[in-house]
């Protein structure tokens, strides 16, 4: 028998608590708990013996998964080739950011191999069509329908044949037998729960949408991110066109690959060459600028770092930083400051990643050191010239992976200078068939970027 009790479930956490209170013990979030009814089932014990269980052994399948294509490459290389038949795939994003876009599109074209259905808690039948017409696509054959009634959802993943099945978003479908909103911690657990068990029996793939809170975690819970099999993001700012599309978690790849979109008036369109799209507003008769040739997955990116100094009259100077870690920044500071005797004491320290792009490699620290040299002496860097190497404590810069790679992309896109570490034999020998037009300077330590900006400036540090 089910029984009914009330407790109080913490929104942002999903832990559970006997009474309400201001703060939640177990995340420290404010205002977050919520009374919620709790539906027990109890395992009823009966005499009926069980069918035993079917083991198997760990081979039987080839060598890699069959993958739904939708020929959006962006999408695809993010999934690790493409959608796997079964898998649910959540995609979060805040609101407005494009993810029913960016499905919408995907759906309309995996629709021409595939059979598809679309849920839309959101948005009416006709808001779906007006935009699959902006899009051009009133002809895919996508069946659509406004619903946000899991038991329906189920019973339509259950008995008709689909292969993919989009739900948009878990925060509006709910199920009949829980009291609380839609978008409550219970709800959505619930819902995701029903839905996925539906589709995995079915072998049908899942896109499922979900809205991010102000501070970017999956609104309501985090527990959504352990019951799917990959987690996406989609990013970016409202304001700019560019949208990233970024794997945080996926059991059928890894999660280092990103997709860059331009959102436009015809929806969005992949961008094959993200780094012309990351410089194409550089300046580079500025200070404080650097171009960064990194790696994002497989792929190579060329971002344009910024960095901006300024005096400032706070008792503790500011570090600010957007796209960039700002524990990697205060660490940078301190090498420049100990090993060439900087002194940013007297001064705010912004950093900017231009486009949108977040650096977690290691291999920035080169760029953003020369990004922070060039803008306290307020001379430009040469403006054809990528920088990478990871800064080590004594001021050494360190070799990073994938030396040729970046080399080629620099290449490929004009710069005729790159500040490199040392490299090795084998890759000296990889680029040696690179065209003479790339100039490649080794650099040691620190110190050596200190040749790249006039004797004068230097000695006004002293
Ligand atoms: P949407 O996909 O509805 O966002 P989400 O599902 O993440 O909430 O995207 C809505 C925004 O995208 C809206 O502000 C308008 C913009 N947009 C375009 O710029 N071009 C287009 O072709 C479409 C369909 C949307
Ligand atoms: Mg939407």
């Amino acid at each position: 028998m089910a029984k009914t009790k009330t407790q109080y479930i913490c929104q942002a956490c999903g832990s559970a608590h006997t009474r309400w209170q201001g703060q939640c013990q177990d995340c420290n979030e404010w205002n977050s708990i919520t009374e919620e009814v709790k539906t027990d089932f109890t395992i009823i014990k009966t005499n009926n013996k069980l069918p035993p269980i079917d083991m198997h052994d760990l081979q039987g399948i080839g060598k890699d998964p069959t993958r739904y294509k939708s020929n959006i490459g962006e999408l695809d290389r993010v999934l690790g080739g493409g959608l796997v038949p079964g898998s649910a795939v959540l995609l979060g994003g805040d609101p407005g950011i494009g993810k029913s876009t960016l499905l919408l599109q995907a759906i309309a074209k995996l629709s021409e191999n595939h059979r598809c259905a679309y849920f839309s808690g959101e948005e009416s039948v006709d808001q779906i069509r007006i935009r699959a017409r902006r899009l051009g696509f009133e002809k895919a054959q996508v069946e659509l329908a406004a619903i946000s009634h899991v038991e329906r959802i189920c019973d339509f993943i259950k008995s008709e044949n689909v292969e993919i099945v989009v739900i948009d978003s878990i925060q509006t479908v709910y199920v009949g037998q829980i009291e609380n909103a839609p978008g409550s911690v219970a709800q959505v657990r619930a819902s995701a729960h029903e839905i996925i068990k539906a589709a995995k029996a079915n072998n049908t793939a899942l896109f499922i949408v979900g809205h991010v809170t102000k501070d970017g975690t999956l609104a309501g819970p985090r527990l959504l991110e352990h019951m799917v099999d990959a987690v996406l993001y989609f990013e970016g700012e409202r304001t700019h066109p560019f949208r990233i599309l970024r794997g945080v978690k996926n059991r059928y790849a890894t999660t280092d690959e990103i997709g860059v979109f331009d959102m436009g008036a015809e929806g969005l369109q992949e961008v094959l060459n993200p780094s012309e799209l990351f410089l194409t507003e550089r300046q580079t008769d500025t200070a404080g600028s650097a171009v960064f040739a990194g790696m994002e997955g497989t792929r190579p990116v060329l971002v344009e770092v910024q960095a901006l100094v300024s005096p400032t009259y706070l008792p503790s100077p500011r570090r600010s930083v957007v796209g960039y870690d700002n524990a990697r920044l205060s660490m940078l500071l301190a090498v420049l400051e100990r090993r060439l005797g900087m002194r940013f004491g007297g001064y705010d320290v912004y950093v900017n990643i231009v486009g949108g792009l977040r650096l977690s490699e290691p291999a920035a620290d080169l760029a953003v050191a020369a990004a922070l040299l060039s803008a306290m002496f307020d001379v430009p860097l040469p403006p054809q010239a990528v920088f990478f190497g990871e800064l080590g404590l004594s001021g050494e810069v360190r070799r990073v992976q994938f030396a040729e790679l970046r080399l080629r992309e620099a290449h490929k896109l004009g710069f005729q200078q790159a500040m490199t570490p040392i490299l090795k034999d084998m890759e000296k020998k990889q680029i040696s068939s690179l065209p003479d037009a790339l100039q490649i300077n080794s650099i040691q330590s620190l110190k050596n970027l200190l040749d790249y900006f006039p004797q004068d400036k230097l000695k006004s540090q002293d």
